[in-house]
């Protein structure tokens, strides 16, 4: 850990510990609950036995010989273990009521809403498994999936996990050049797109994208599945395109690459076996941002990763067997996959799947939903909360959200009054909210309360999940006392841990490891209270939160470097009202006399290009040089100082100071 790590951490610490008092479920509630009382003291007893159980609840083709064989930071969980995600999610509840019962609720952004019950999922996804394995894709061959909220999305990622093929879904945000690096870093075999995706009532060309990502450097394509979007609105039936729709496709239908997902379909036999899986066999990679410009492939195997999805998502939520849930977070992020595809759907839950945006066509969309489908769990991101906050109650007054039973939040820190905004105007006072602390890596909700069982402070994700071990360290690797700053470990390897950075096992060594051996490092700073509740404070590293997305400063700054006119680039985060962090960037220019508006402009453009809109920095300042330290390193700290607005923070290391001055005045 480097000191320089170490000592922003100490600036952040806060006299204040949030909220003293606790809160509880209604006595209603918890009545009413699933989860047994004695859950944690059970896990507490017996940690690998009460996982061993939850693994049980899984449908296994072969049961493990050995629960947990670790040899840090190599683990292996249930070895000797068989058993497949699709089937598991699928399968498995044919037999009974689920055959029926509702899988997915998808709603449209334009308000078209399509049911697909399990057993209609099943055979989507058994005829998507077909298709692929008609197109050569096997066991083990990578696809990546670059696809908006659509109902397709679920069945493609499911169909990969059928035939044991791995999927890489590429957030649909991301720009061409994101996407070729994810798919040439994977060697992707196959890609499955959408010709178009839509977003606040535009259109957005997602096969132009990928076109435009396999024009270099991705030989290893062999084809691209092209979903129609106009064919998925109605359900795949096939009698959508007509006359100009049909002329659009024609030039590509020329290029044997390319093959229409539908078309294909149509000839696809339902029947298909699911592959017999090892517990350990990879089930997805999934990219995310690190410290550096090269995003890591976060690799998830399947049994612990079934298995602590799937708990979490039923104890977290305290999942019924009626109730509607929803996550509204992307697809492309590991959310997506945890809460909106492999838990729920290993739970035989219902799940809304929502396209759109949460203002369009107005602010009120997701009252409206909730109130259409009478959703009962709802699990969403801080930034949201706050837009809400911020455009009034009006909206949500115009609906009835009286069926939500739970409130959940994920990304980032809840700050406290946006958690009680939360509870009193969505949950209506009567909803426990459960923050939820997790990442890509720990692939399962780490730290949260269980709703109905745990107590609550707003702001605070509680406690670690039952079987699951959190410390908050201090730099000699020793547990922080309560109310002191510390850095959020994981000393015992958990079932959905990441297994490696696919490709790089030194990188993953190095960036989880390496700081205290056998120590699973977050790169979070948090604090535990008194009462053992935690308290995250945020990254402690290059890291930047901006509306839950993950972006490096690195990936921002090579990409900013990349451009003629930019000679020198910092990026930092700054603290956002809504967006929780937004990007800050210092550039110096090769050309000292370039037109500043314009400069700025044309890197803002710049920068949605090379990584996608969501990276399109909130300010950027032109300046002649950059604080940096006698060894020529870029100080960070003091750059995001003058982007917060503050005084500025210790410059003895820095070389030139006036040059800082001359920043400053921005
Ligand atoms: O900084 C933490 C923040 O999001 C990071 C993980 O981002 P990602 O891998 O994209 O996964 C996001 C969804 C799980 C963490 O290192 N974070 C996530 N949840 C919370 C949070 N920060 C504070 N409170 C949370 N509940």
């Amino acid at each position: 850990m480097s000191e320089e790590k170490f000592e922003s951490l100490s600036k952040t610490q806060s006299g204040s510990l949030g909220e003293p008092h606790t809160l509880k479920a209604s006595p209603d509630f918890i009545a009413n609950r699933s989860v047994a009382e004695d859950v944690y003291a059970r896990s507490t007893r017996d940690r690998l036995g009460f996982w061993e159980e939850r693994a049980s609840e899984l449908h296994w083709f072969k049961k493990w010989d050995g629960v947990l064989d670790w040899n840090p930071p190599w683990v292996r969980w249930f070895e000797g273990g068989q058993l497949n995600a699709a089937y598991n999610c699928l399968d498995r509840h044919l037999d009974g009521d689920r055959r029926t019962k509702p899988a997915v609720i998808f709603e449209g952004e334009n308000g078209g809403s399509r049911t697909l019950t399990y057993e209609e999922l099943y055979a989507e996804v058994c005829k998507g498994a077909n298709l692929l394995k008609s197109l050569g894709v096997t066991k083990g061959d990578r696809v990546t999936i670059f696809m908006p909220m659509i109902v397709e999305t679920v069945v493609c990622m499911l169909a990969c996990a059928r035939i044991g093929a791995v999927h890489c879904v590429v957030f649909g945000g991301f720009s061409a050049g994101a996407l070729r690096e994810r798919i040439a870093d994977v060697q992707a075999k196959l890609v499955i797109t959408t010709d178009d995706g839509q977003r606040r009532g535009k259109i957005i060309k997602m096969k132009g994208i990928v076109e435009e990502a396999l024009r270099v450097g991705c030989d290893c394509v062999e084809k691209v599945v092209v979903v129609e979007r106009r064919q998925s609105e109605q359900g795949g039936t096939g009698s959508g395109l007509q006359g100009k729709e049909l002329a659009k496709r024609e030039p590509q239908a020329a290029d044997p690459r390319f093959v229409f997902y539908h078309d294909a379909l149509r000839d696809m036999p339902v029947d298909c076996p699911a592959e017999v899986m090892d517990a350990e066999d990879m089930l997805f990679v999934l990219y995310t941002s690190g410290t550096t410009g090269k995003p890591k492939g976060v690799v998830h195997t399947t049994g612990g990763y079934m298995t602590g999805v799937a708990a979490t998502h039923r104890y977290v939520f305290d999942l019924k067997e009626d109730d509607i849930y929803w996550c509204t977070a992307d697809v492309g992020w590991i959310t997506g996959h945890s809460y909106i595809v492999y838990g729920p759907l290993a739970n035989g839950a219902t799940v809304v799947l929502y396209e759109g945006a949460p203002d369009y066509p107005d602010k009120d969309r997701y009252w409206q939903i909730i109130d259409k489908h009478k959703v009962t769990i709802f699990y969403t991101a801080p930034t949201a909360i706050r837009s809400f906050m911020k455009w009034g109650l009006s909206y949500l007054e115009k609906h009835d959200l009286s069926s939500l039973r739970v409130l959940a939040s994920v990304g980032e820190p809840i700050n406290p009054e946006v958690w009680k905004w939360y509870y009193k105007y969505v949950g209506g006072e009567r909803c426990p909210v459960c923050d939820t602390w997790w990442q890509t890596e720990t692939g399962m909700i780490m730290l949260s309360p269980l709703a109905g069982l745990s107590e609550m402070k707003p702001g605070s994700c509680s406690s670690p999940f039952p079987g699951v071990k959190v410390n908050v360290l201090n730099r000699a690797g020793e547990v922080a006392e309560w109310g002191h700053n510390g850095y959020l470990t994981v000393p015992e390897p958990w079932p959905a841990m990441m297994r490696t950075i696919y490709g790089d096992d030194n990188r993953y060594v190095k960036s989880y490891w390496s700081h205290w051996p056998g120590i699973y490092f977050s790169g979070d700073a948090a604090r535990r209270d008194q009462d053992g509740f935690f308290w995250i404070i945020g990254r402690v590293d290059d890291v930047i939160n901006v509306s839950g997305h993950r972006i490096s400063a690195m990936e921002v700054e090579s990409a900013l470097l990349e451009h003629p006119i930019v000679a020198e680039a910092a990026c930092v985060g700054k603290t956002h009202e809504v967006k929780g962090q937004a990007l800050v960037v210092f550039v110096t220019l090769r050309d000292k006399d370039a037109p500043k508006d314009e400069v700025i402009a044309e890197l803002r453009q710049f920068l949605a290009g090379r990584i996608g809109a969501f990276a399109r920095p909130e300010e950027i300042y032109l300046t002649n040089d950059l604080p940096k330290t006698r060894s020529g390193k870029i100080i960070r700290r003091l750059l995001k100082d003058i982007a917060e607005g503050r005084a500025l923070g210790d410059t003895t290391t820095m070389e030139g100071s006036q040059v800082l001055k001359e920043l400053y005045k921005g």
